[in-house]
């Protein structure tokens, strides 16, 4: 369902206000990814209620995995090994089949209270906490840690990583930035490879991988065979395929190649949005914001030349006409291209 020795892994990162169950149904469903993560629980003062975990992960109803068949890990956020580790133990009696834990979110807000990066200034406590919430899982699901590779200081990974794996981590992952560093490029894979080299558990490589020549990049500078990819995966979606590919993972025919600035490839893949947003009865301004949100990631990324023309539109209709109207008004050959 997740990592195995020998097996190359594409996860699906997860992505706060991007990655919900919608995304995570719709992203597994058309790209060739082998697990997700979902976006981060927050357990801070109490441990979430069933209502938060089956509202944020309504998978867990169905076994934990897509309705394609991907498995979800399940991602917690704490400082509090003792609340996370009972949180963890409420997301398995609900069906969660693996926890993932957040040791590198960078938002201030949560940073202040005691969550994500800011635990990488305190290896012992990241023991702690994965320790904690190992014991409180069942030995036969996965417990993992997610980390940046450090507060300020990039050479933090190591001690960190360490006190993971000490801690029982059956794997982790690496974003390679610092908290300080943000998102801003370039993310350092080096650390990730020497950190892999160091430890015995494998270590998933993440950060700036949008198509498969980071991809092959990441893996010779790294050696890693898994590898998590978030944003590319919006922004240039085909390429997920053309990694699933060259790493020799799975992939169906039906998995995405769009690759490029074609409306109507864009098109047909929005109208699949539009269409799982409606199933779900969400608001049309809901279907809108989700359409926006990817092709800005698209846009920012340069893969389409066309978010001008859509970004002021007010319904999922006006969006998909405007697509069609591009289609029409592209000539043949030109849309590779412009
Ligand atoms: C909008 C956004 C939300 C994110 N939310 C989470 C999160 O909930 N948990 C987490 O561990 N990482 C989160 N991340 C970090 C990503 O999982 C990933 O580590 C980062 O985007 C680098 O990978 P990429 O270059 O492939 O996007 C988030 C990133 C973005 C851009």
């Amino acid at each position: 369902m997740f990592l195995r020795p020998g097996t190359p892994a594409l996860v699906l990162a997860p992505m706060d206000g991007v990655t919900d169950a919608l995304m995570r149904e719709l992203l597994t469903e058309i790209m060739p990814f082998s697990y997700c993560v979902t976006e981060f629980i927050r357990v801070s003062g109490t441990v979430p209620s069933d209502r938060v975990f089956l509202n944020d992960v309504p998978e867990l109803r169905a076994e934990c995995r897509t309705a394609s068949g991907a498995g979800i890990q399940v991602q917690l956020l704490g400082g509090d090994p003792e609340r996370l580790a009972e949180s963890a133990s409420r997301a398995v009696s609900l069906g969660a089949r693996g926890i993932d834990l957040n040791f590198g979110c960078p938002a201030p807000t949560v940073n202040r209270h005691d969550g994500g990066a800011t635990l990488l200034k305190f290896p012992e406590r990241v023991e702690a906490i994965v320790k904690a919430v190992r014991a409180a899982v069942p030995p036969l699901l996965p417990v993992s840690a997610k980390l940046r590779l450090g507060w300020d200081d990039m050479s933090a990974i190591h001690v960190n990583a360490e006190r993971a794996a000490r801690g029982g981590a059956s794997w982790i992952t690496i974003h390679g930035r610092t908290k300080m560093q943000g998102y801003i490029p370039p993310a350092y894979w080096g650390p990730i490879g020497e950190v892999r080299r160091a430890l015995e558990i494998p270590v998933v490589a993440n950060g700036e991988i949008w198509n498969v020549d980071d991809m092959r990049r990441c893996q010779d500078e790294t050696g890693c065979e898994h590898f998590m990819i978030g944003r590319g995966a919006l922004s240039e979606p085909g390429a997920i395929r053309a990694c699933a590919e060259t790493l020799g993972c799975p992939v169906r025919a039906s998995d995405c190649s769009i690759v490029g600035n074609d409306p109507t490839e864009w098109r047909r893949l929005l109208e699949l949005v539009v269409l799982r947003s409606r199933e779900r009865d969400e608001s049309e301004r809901r279907a809108v914001a989700r359409l926006k949100q990817w092709l800005n990631y698209a846009h920012k990324r340069g893969t389409i030349s066309w978010f001008d023309s859509m970004k002021r539109l007010l319904t999922s209709d006006e969006m998909l006409s405007q697509l069609d109207h591009l289609s029409r008004a592209l000539p043949e050959g030109a849309r590779e291209a412009a």
